[in-house]
């Protein structure tokens, strides 16, 4: 039965609410809707325990996606990474990733003490964003360590790029290993041709994916995907109950319950209209002379030989080699065209779109990039700065966290191990892990994404002025 219609009905019967939440569904007035707001009172089910419409809707989205279960998460992939690692390796494991994972996963690396191999991943040369993945690299790593237990990819990446998954699968199966998908921002992949396949269809053991980032669904709400093999799924359903509230909201289940029926129902439909509205874009943004749109327009996958697939969801707008950097051009769209972009890194500005945007909302953005592009001007070829070096690591996340810290200005912590992590948000991926060496390039590079006005983190400390690190750790 349809969940949030399921909710209104309860409400309409007038049944006196003796239980949480403390607003009484009628909460102060106003315009959040406190009459679907209940509890996990008799007939609405329980997530982590799951029997009845919850059950329903949860295996509704495993049929549609095609995988052995799903789980509703509300906390957003974030904890389903948190507890889809946690499941799948034991403390002290060894697991395969690429660097440039969201911090959720360093966080559950930290949790369970695990001991990463990072995985290298080719930079694009227009961007510097990271490409794909190579299958080779993973078999190499399997081969080089019989001893990892888990493998973990982002694809997409924040960017759209995307890895091979199905290959990386057979690897890592054919060594006995599991393979978990950062999918947070591929829940809509494999609904059309033009967009490719989830890594669900791609044989992945586990796979986390925010409805909330791509979908028309409320924010925080994700799923988190099971495939039997390799990995126990009673173990993930406990570990999702570890790291997820005891009290979910009804809310966020009841959109996610709707976003999956009508993909089931309009799939189809709304994602056919969705690429006729790109197809438009890329009509409109073909004769751009010095912005670039990746794998849109003008661009083409071909022209990215480190890409294995591109999300056309994402529209990447380069900045390279010309006067504007991608913050720059950011700025212009908010206040000159009132367009807000996801997010802008030096080379680029990141668009996101969905089957939600229209046809007017993509030419609008096309629009507004057809006349700045005629304003601007070509710059010498700069190449893009790829991924910083790996710097050397002295202590496991966790006893770098044990230990006593101190806070040093960052030019004095060269040479220090770190204590904290430091990243940008957006994208959220660490430039620093607690037990690495703070180097004299991580400086620069922290120094030089702050002028170029890029937001920097820090846990205990405030980069790039200052580095929380392991108290005297001078190495
Ligand atoms: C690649 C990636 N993974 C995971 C997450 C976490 O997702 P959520 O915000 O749904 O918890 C993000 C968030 O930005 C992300 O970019």
């Amino acid at each position: 039965m349809d969940l949030l219609e399921t909710l209104r009905r309860y409400h309409d019967s007038g049944a006196c609410p003796m239980h949480m939440p403390g607003h009484k569904r009628t909460g102060l007035g106003g315009e959040l809707p406190w009459q679907l707001d209940i509890t996990e009172i008799d007939g609405f089910d329980n997530l982590h325990d799951a029997q009845g419409i919850l059950k329903e809707s949860m295996d509704r989205a495993a049929r549609l996606y095609g995988s052995d279960r799903a789980f509703f998460l509300v906390n957003g992939s974030t904890c389903g990474i948190l507890a889809g690692i946690c499941a799948a390796a034991r403390p002290g494991d060894t697991v395969l990733l690429p660097r440039g994972c969201h911090k959720s996963v360093y966080h559950a690396l930290e949790l369970r003490d695990l001991v990463p191999v990072y995985l290298p991943v080719p930079a694009d040369p227009s961007t510097g964003a990271a490409g794909s993945l190579p299958p080779g690299t993973v078999a190499e790593a399997l081969a080089e360590h019989p001893e990892a237990k888990l493998v973990i990819v982002t694809s997409p990446t924040y960017e759209g790029v995307i890895s091979d998954i199905a290959s990386i699968v057979a690897l890592a199966h054919g060594a006995g290993v599991p393979v978990l998908v950062d999918e947070a921002h591929g829940a809509h992949l494999g609904f059309s041709p033009a967009f490719p396949g989830g890594a669900v269809a791609a044989g992945a053991d586990i796979v986390i994916q925010s409805l909330h980032k791509t979908l028309p669904s409320l924010t925080q709400t994700a799923l988190a995907h099971w495939n039997r093999g390799l990995v126990d799924g009673e173990e993930l359903a406990r570990q999702l109950a570890v790291f997820e509230t005891s009290s979910p909201s009804y809310l966020l289940m009841g959109s996610m319950d709707r976003c999956i029926r009508m993909l089931e129902a309009r799939g189809g439909e709304l994602f056919a209209a969705y690429e006729e509205h790109l197809a438009a874009f890329d009509e409109a943004t073909r004769d751009l002379r010095h912005l670039r749109v990746l794998c849109h327009g003008g661009d083409s996958l071909q022209s990215h030989p480190d890409f294995f697939a591109f999300d056309p969801g994402k529209l990447v707008l380069c900045t390279r080699d010309t006067s504007l950097t991608g913050l720059g051009l950011m700025d212009i769209l908010r206040k000159t065209y009132r367009i807000e972009l996801e997010m802008a890194l030096e080379n680029y500005a990141l668009a996101m779109t969905s089957i939600c945007d229209t046809r007017e909302s993509l030419l609008r953005l096309a629009g507004a990039l057809q006349e700045i592009d005629s304003q601007l001007t070509e710059t010498l070829p700069v190449q893009a700065a790829g991924p910083l070096p790996l710097p050397p690591r002295w202590l496991g996340m966790l006893e770098a966290r044990r230990r006593e810290g101190a806070l040093l200005p960052l030019e004095e912590a060269i040479g220090h191990v770190s204590g904290g992590m430091v990243w940008a948000y957006p994208p959220g991926v660490p430039l620093l892990v607690p037990g690495e060496e703070v180097t004299a390039e991580l400086c620069r590079t922290l120094q030089q994404m702050e002028r170029g006005g890029i937001i920097l983190h820090g846990e205990n400390c405030d980069p790039p002025r200052t580095v929380w690190t392991v108290k005297n750790s001078g190495v």
